[in-house]
């Protein structure tokens, strides 16, 4: 599990102490900080801001850009659209899997990747596709998967 520097918690809501209508901002300041926003610092938001856990949750699961668990420092979407599946997407997956010994929608114990799995990117002509924290890279191979994610620390 991620540690969550909780002096760097108290700092980020510092920022906004005694503010109105920040909660948004300074939960997208702890995402951005931790990559993700856990229960303690929403406990700890709670009470310095007095804001509701409940109203604090209800944002933070309403906004895609916010995460309640920890999620890797690198995010592979492997796509698994039709296109991408009859060009072999599924034995992508796979080798993804195997080389980072996580199943889809995981994360490496290490913290370094998480993976995920969509449905259509929107490149299907460059199909397979796999994106890596945006980067797409097409028309891949299982032999090419080890060396796209070395590229990532
Ligand atoms: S199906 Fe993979 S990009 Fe469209």
């Amino acid at each position: 599990m991620a540690e969550i520097d909780m002096r760097k918690v108290d700092e980020i809501i510092g920022r906004y102490k005694g503010e109105e209508g920040v909660l948004i901002q300074l939960l997208l300041d702890l995402q951005s900080e931790f990559n993700w926003i856990s229960p303690e610092a929403i406990a700890r938001i709670s009470e310095q801001m007095r804001i509701p856990k409940s109203q604090i949750y209800r944002i933070a699961t309403f906004y895609k850009a916010m995460s309640l668990k920890p999620v890797g420092r690198h995010i592979i979407q492997v796509c698994l659209g039709t296109a991408c599946q009859v060009r072999g997407a599924p034995k992508i997956l796979d080798r993804v899997e195997e080389n980072l010994k996580i199943k889809e929608g995981a994360t490496t114990s290490d913290m370094r990747f998480t993976l995920k799995r969509v449905n259509c990117l929107g490149c299907c002509a460059m199909g397979p596709v796999i994106v890596v924290d945006g980067t797409y890279h097409g028309k891949i191979t299982p032999s090419m998967v080890e060396d796209i994610l070395e590229q990532y620390e």
